[in-house]
């Protein structure tokens, strides 16, 4: 009876003593606990702030690249008349866009699905995304959505605004005459930007921006 009676408390003994005898006793890692309060200070920031300041991001960008595009385009056709302004556009239109993407960080990008450029191609998302705007481009506006883990798109619809797009993207051997037609062949001859009328969805801007620019920004 006698090791019966002992076994018990021998083995409560045991389990509080392994219990405290497990605690670990390791030195504090400070860097970890610096890593933490850094993770804890970003936890701050919460999603909503991180959209709405994309957002304006986005928005001031845009505002400053479609400007820029659209004085550009208007004094390289007063200037040297379409064809030059064709060549103008060939040359200089994503310099422009370079600058601004560098300066701010972010991509800016025209895309589309009948492309006179094919480096302004579709792909992932942004298909999805364009299918949505052409089936009611009356109601096709700009928005903002996750893009990665890490990254916001902000896309915008770029319309036929006005008579001076029909001169390059209008009807060939209508509004786009033949001879530019021609000349625009020379440097895009896979181009399929021509036959559209006023009004009508031409493309969409996308823009990039990694959540970090816009967390560093609020
Ligand atoms: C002087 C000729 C000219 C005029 C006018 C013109 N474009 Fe273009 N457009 C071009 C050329 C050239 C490109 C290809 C630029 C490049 O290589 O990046 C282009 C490309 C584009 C793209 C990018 C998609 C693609 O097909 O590669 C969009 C969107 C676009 N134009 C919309 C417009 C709109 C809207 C207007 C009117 C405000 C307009 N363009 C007026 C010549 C013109």
């Amino acid at each position: 009876m006698r090791p019966k009676n002992i076994l018990i408390p021998t083995l409560i003994c045991a389990f509080f003593l392994c219990l405290i005898g497990c605690k670990p006793d390791k030195p504090v890692d400070r860097e970890a606990v610096k890593k933490e309060l850094e993770a804890r200070e970003f936890k701050r920031v919460t999603e909503g702030e991180i959209m709405a300041k994309g957002e304006e991001i986005a928005k001031s960008a845009l505002k400053v690249t479609a400007q820029t595009f659209q004085s550009a385009l208007m004094t390289a056709i007063q200037e040297e008349g379409v064809p030059g302004a064709i060549e103008y556009c060939n040359t200089n239109a994503m310099e422009i866009v370079k600058k601004l993407e560098d300066s701010l960080n972010i991509s800016i990008k025209r895309v589309t699905n009948k492309t006179r450029n094919p480096a302004d191609s579709l792909t992932g998302i942004e298909k999805e995304i364009w299918e949505a705007y052409n089936y009611d481009p009356s109601q096709a506006t700009a928005q903002l959505q996750e893009f990665s883990d890490t990254e916001l798109i902000f896309t915008q619809p770029i319309m036929i605004g006005s008579g001076v797009c029909l001169n390059c993207h209008g009807g060939v051997g209508a509004e786009l005459t033949n001879e530019n037609y021609e000349f625009i062949k020379t440097l895009y001859p896979n181009d399929q930007a021509t036959g559209y009328q006023l009004g009508d969805l031409r493309g969409m801007w996308r823009l990039i921006i990694p959540k970090k620019t816009v967390v560093n920004a609020l």
